[in-house]
């Protein structure tokens, strides 16, 4: 790497910004389907027109836009993927909150401490932040989770309890393909997963909501196939984590299946140690590897426990009650 590499690194923050101020003040959404020279999208959107002229080639250098024969601006197809509600746009915005987060790494690498208050606490005091995160979490699900309906575990007539299943990230394509899926949440998850997913088109199976605190122990009187985790256990230090595990064990019936879902904390490129970094920045968890996780599946009290096949930056566990 030279000078200019290690200077990249520090203006990072850069096109994180660009990318946010586009998705914000409707770049992307008013290049979509009418292209435009600078001055047309600066008056198109009461912006400044200097600014503005300038940000349309660094979308250039970003691929993510380009000048037409006529010198209007479009986008590019990956400009595209950040047009819209429910797109990689929703993802910039979660990720322009988790910029001013990480301001604060310096105090979480002196004290060990993470910079936002726990889960619960943001549910109360930022609903809409956590709304928009959960709503980010189903984007990146569909367009980067694996594909889970592969599995013999939560295929097609396989009832499924997904602990901590957000709004449906994982819940709507297993239900699409033919699985009866309950996903258990703390409140007002719950009640969120279940306005969004009110009139679910498409799906061959079923999707229901309980609010349930999978921290504790309890049965929820119905039977399931299957236990599915997913993208839960790194928010939770090992002690919760071996907890949630243990109460989503008290749950079932011996024989059912658990499929656990991490983004591996070995997973290539710098997606594992920042995916590790993010989760202390953010709360008490890490990013694991996978006998890490295996440990705290056996810790909670599961059977056969091992590695399933996937593609990191993917983690699969697979266990038995
Ligand atoms: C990072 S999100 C993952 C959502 C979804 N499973 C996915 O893969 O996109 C973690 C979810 O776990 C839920 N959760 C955390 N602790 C929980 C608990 N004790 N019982 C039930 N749900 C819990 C949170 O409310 C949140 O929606």
């Amino acid at each position: 790497m030279d000078h200019f590499g290690v200077i990249d690194l520090m203006t990072g923050y850069q096109p994180a910004a660009v990318v946010a101020s586009g998705v914000r003040l409707g770049v992307f959404d008013a290049l979509r389907s009418d292209p435009a020279t600078p001055a047309e999208l600066a008056a198109r959107l009461g912006l400044a027109g200097a600014p503005v002229a300038a940000l349309l080639p660094a979308l250039e250098r970003l691929g993510l836009a380009g000048p037409g024969p006529d010198g209007r601006f479009g986008l590019t197809e990956a400009g595209g993927w950040l047009t819209g509600d429910d797109g990689l746009a929703l993802v910039s915005l979660k990720e322009a909150f988790f910029a001013t987060v990480w301001s604060g790494l310096d105090t979480t690498l002196r004290t060990g401490a993470p910079v936002l208050r726990g889960w619960r606490e943001r549910l109360a005091s930022d609903p809409d932040q956590c709304l928009l995160f959960l709503r980010a979490l189903r984007v990146l699900a569909r367009l980067t989770g694996p594909d889970l309906t592969g599995l013999p575990a939560l295929g097609a007539g396989r009832r499924v309890l997904d602990v901590g299943g957000g709004l449906g990230s994982y819940a709507v394509p297993l239900a699409a393909a033919g699985a009866d899926v309950t996903i258990a949440e703390l409140s007002p998850v719950a009640a969120w997963a279940r306005h969004e997913l009110a009139d679910p088109a498409g799906l061959l199976g079923t999707v229901t909501v309980i609010e349930d605190d999978v921290l504790m122990e309890g049965r929820v009187g119905e039977d399931f196939d299957a236990v599915l985790v997913s993208h839960v256990l790194h928010d939770l230090a090992d002690s919760d984590a071996v907890r949630l595990l243990a109460g989503a064990r008290s749950r079932v019936a011996p024989g059912t299946d658990l499929v656990v879902f991490e983004l591996a904390g070995d997973a290539p490129g710098t997606i594992g140690p920042f995916f590790d970094l993010m989760m202390q920045v953010e709360g008490p968890g890490r990013a694991r590897r996978a006998p890490e996780v295996i440990d705290l599946v056996a810790s909670a009290g599961w059977g056969r426990v091992a590695e399933l096949p996937a593609a990191r930056p993917h983690l699969l566990v697979g266990a038995v009650a």
